[in-house]
C-alpha cells in the first residue's frame, strides 16, 4: 500500500520514507556517556526480569559495546540473524510509514538521546528506548515475524479506520507486554524495560492488574500514555501471539468491536482470566495528588 496523500511530507533532509542518515559520528562523549549510564542501569536490574530471548537478543546483538550503537553495524547483525535493520528517523513518523517500514521489516529509530535531566521520563522516544527497548527482541525470529505481521495489520487497519484499536495491540504487547516463562512473569515490552522505574513497577508492584492475554478484550481497553500502566496483559509465548494475530480476521473483529464500549485502563470484566488482581493504589494516589509529580518512566 503506497502512503495516504493525506500524510504530511517528510521534514527536510528526509528521504521519501522520511528515514535519514544516523550522523553516528556526531554524537559527542557525553551523549554516548548518557547511552552508557542507561545501558549499565537496565543491564544490571533486568536479569531474572526481562525474558530470556531480550537478555540474549542484547547479547548477540553485541549491545553491551560502549556507547550509542552505529545503526549500519547493528543492521548487519541483524539482517544476518532475522532479515531485520534499524533506520533512524528524524522524530515521529505518520502511522503509514511506520507500518511501511515494519511490514518491510524495518525498525524505525530516533537518533536523539535523552539528557541528564531526561533520565526517567521524555515524551518522544529516543535512541535508548528505540534500539535497548525494540532491538533486542528483533533478533528472536518469531517475534521479528510477529512484528512483521503487526506492520501488514496496522496498513489494513488504516483502511477500515480502526487503527484506534489496532494500536492498543502494539501498545499492550510491544510496548507494555509481560510474558510467562517456565511458570514465572517477565518483562518484554520495550516500554517496561528501557525504564527502570516501570521494570521493577510491572512486575513486582501490587498495584496493577495482571490479566491473561485476550485480544479482542484488549482492543477495547484504554491505556495510560502519561504514567506506568494500570493493566499489564500476559502472554504465554511469542508463538501464541504471532499465531493469534495471523489467525484472526481482523474486519469482522473491528465491526464487531465499533459496537461495544470502550474498558477503562483499570477495568476487569467478568471473563478476564486475573493473575493479579491489583489495589490501584499507585494510580489512585497519582489521581489524588498525593503523589510525586514526576511520572519516572
Ligand atoms: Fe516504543
Amino acid at each position: 500500500m503506497s502512503i495516504a496523500p493525506s500524510n504530511p511530507l517528510p521534514p527536510p533532509g528526509a528521504a521519501a520514507d522520511w528515514t535519514v542518515p544516523q550522523n553516528w559520528r556526531g554524537y559527542t562523549p557525553a551523549e554516548h556517556a548518557m547511552w552508557d549510564r542507561l545501558f549499565a542501569r537496565q543491564a544490571a536490574m533486568l536479569p531474572g526480569r526481562a525474558t530470556s530471548a531480550f537478555l540474549e537478543g542484547l547479547d548477540v546483538l553485541r549491545l553491551s559495546k560502549a556507547g550509542i550503537p552505529d545503526f549500519d553495524e547493528l543492521s548487519a547483525r541483524l539482517m544476518d540473524l532475522t532479515g531485520w535493520s534499524v533506520v533512524a528517523v528524524p522524530g515521529l513518523v505518520p502511522d503509514a510509514v511506520f507500518f511501511e517500514h515494519l511490514a518491510h521489516r524495518q525498525f524505525v529509530a530516533g537518533r536523539f538521546i535523552r539528557t541528564p535531566a531526561q533520565l526517567d521520563y521524555l515524551q518522544e522516544p529516543d535512541v535508548f528506548h528505540d534500539v535497548f527497548g525494540h532491538v533486542p527482541l528483533l533478533a528472536d525470529p518469531v517475534f521479528a515475524d510477529y512484528m512483521q505481521a503487526y506492520g501488514e495489520g496496522g496498513l489494513r487497519s488504516l483502511q477500515y479506520g480502526a487503527l484506534d484499536k489496532l494500536a492498543r495491540l502494539y501498545w499492550y504487547t510491544v510496548e507494555f507486554g509481560l510474558i510467562r516463562e517456565a511458570g514465572e512473569l517477565k518483562l518484554y515490552g520495550a516500554g517496561i524495560v528501557s525504564s527502570y522505574g516501570e521494570s521493577i513497577f510491572a512486575l513486582e508492584d501490587p498495584s496493577p492488574h495482571r490479566l491473561g492475554f485476550d485480544l479482542k478484550r484488549l482492543m477495547r481497553t484504554q491505556y495510560r500514555i502519561d504514567d506506568y500502566q494500570q493493566t499489564y496483559f500476559v502472554i504465554d509465548s511469542f508463538d501464541d501471539l504471532l499465531q493469534q494475530t495471523l489467525q484472526t480476521d481482523f474486519a469482522p473483529l473491528y465491526a464487531e468491536l465499533a459496537g461495544l464500549s470502550d474498558l477503562e485502563a483499570d477495568a476487569i470484566v467478568e471473563d478476564d482470566v486475573v493473575l493479579n488482581r491489583g489495589a490501584q493504589a499507585y494510580a489512585k494516589a497519582r489521581r489524588a495528588g498525593s503523589s510525586s509529580s514526576s511520572t519516572n518512566r
